[in-house]
């Protein structure tokens, strides 16, 4: 068993790894039999080398931490009288929700969106966006603050030209907005657009120099009938030879029978299927990119899933349809930030708890 005897009076940052951010610091010196541990949560990756655990760490770890932070990794660097453990709370990625208003909203439904989401604390770790339609995207541009991206949820596969009732990638940077969804599934399903349109869109969106959120998609009957993978697999691989710059693609999965339909995809069914994304970009365009590359879920994401899902190993962030029009976005945007929290709420409880001894 460890000993928590405090002694922040004895806290020295000299002793923190040089490359570690500042970005959330959370100090506490314990008393672990005879070895001194800095315990630090941070958001950020750090560039700590990974080593195995001493036997007190391991105690430690489960104890403390694993309750709280499933997804922790632990990273020690050790001195001769000072062990410093970071535990990674992210992963390189930036966590990135987007609030697709799909054909919801007019300008006084945009109005208290803004208002909401302008009066929230949004966690500034998370990368957050909403997804326009295309009649308002100035309107909208014009009314978020900059912390707030805007994205269209559609634009053609050319630059202009006679195509009726179509806007292109420079339509939507000259309203001020820099993304755009491409590959929706309700595009692909009720538009039926095929692979191959959906591939010449976002070659042609990322060649005029807007980031796209890129959507993949399953249906009922792809579950039902055992072919996820196979589906999901073709969409992934025209999606990639269209790809010239993968830092700008998030890539969105959406099981489409769990969106709007009652029924709720649990969180072991999409890391399973978001954990096969990450894996077949390893495989087939690089590690790197695969490391880098965000991979957010859509399916009726509420407050009430958000945080369990925030946890997941292959899990990036949300592409949210319903949720997005209610103040529900908030909880979602900081639904990783929820258990940054709760670590420094339980660290602090040990501090109370540590002075009353
Ligand atoms: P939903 O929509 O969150 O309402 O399921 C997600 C989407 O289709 O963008």
């Amino acid at each position: 068993m460890y000993c928590t005897r405090l002694a922040s009076d004895v806290i020295k940052t000299s002793h923190l790894p040089s490359s570690l951010p500042s970005v959330l610091r959370l100090k506490r010196w314990y008393k672990l039999s005879m070895l001194r541990v800095i315990i630090t949560v941070t958001s950020q990756p750090t560039t700590s080398q990974v080593i195995p655990l001493t036997p007190q760490l391991q105690q430690l770890a489960p104890l403390v931490l694993t309750p709280l932070v499933p997804k922790l990794t632990l990273v020690t660097t050790t001195t001769t009288t000072t062990t410093s453990v970071v535990i990674k709370m992210d992963s390189q990625r930036r966590f990135f929700v987007i609030g697709n208003w799909k054909m919801n909203v007019d300008k006084s439904r945009i109005d208290s969106i803004v208002k909401f989401m302008t009066a929230a604390s949004l966690n500034p770790r998370t990368e957050a966006v909403v997804g326009c339609p295309s009649c308002y995207l100035s309107y909208a541009r014009q009314q978020l603050p900059n912390n707030i991206g805007v994205a269209a949820q559609n634009c053609y596969k050319v630059a202009k030209g006679n195509f009726s009732g179509e806007i292109s990638a420079a339509m939507i940077e000259d309203c001020g907005c820099e993304w755009v969804i491409l590959g929706h599934p309700e595009r692909r399903t009720i538009f039926h657009e095929p692979d191959d349109l959906i591939r010449e869109k976002v070659a042609h969106a990322l060649k005029s120099g807007l980031k796209v959120v890129a959507c993949v998609c399953e249906t009922k009957e792809d579950r039902d009938e055992g072919r996820t993978w196979q589906v999901l697999e073709a969409q992934m691989a025209s999606l990639a030879a269209s790809v010239s710059d993968w830092s700008r693609v998030v890539i969105a999965f959406e099981a489409l029978w769990a969106s709007n339909t009652g029924v709720l995809a649990t969180p072991n069914q999409v890391q399973e299927v978001l954990s096969q994304l990450r894996q077949w970009l390893r495989h087939n365009v690089s590690h790197s990119v695969a490391d880098t590359t965000r991979i957010i879920y859509a399916g009726s994401v509420s407050s009430d899933n958000c945080q369990e899902m925030a946890r997941l190993a292959d899990l990036d962030g949300f592409l949210v349809g319903s949720a997005a029009l209610r103040t529900d976005i908030i909880d979602i945007i900081n639904a990783r930030g929820s258990y940054v929290s709760r670590i420094v709420n339980f660290f602090s409880e040990q501090e109370r708890s540590l002075k009353r001894i």
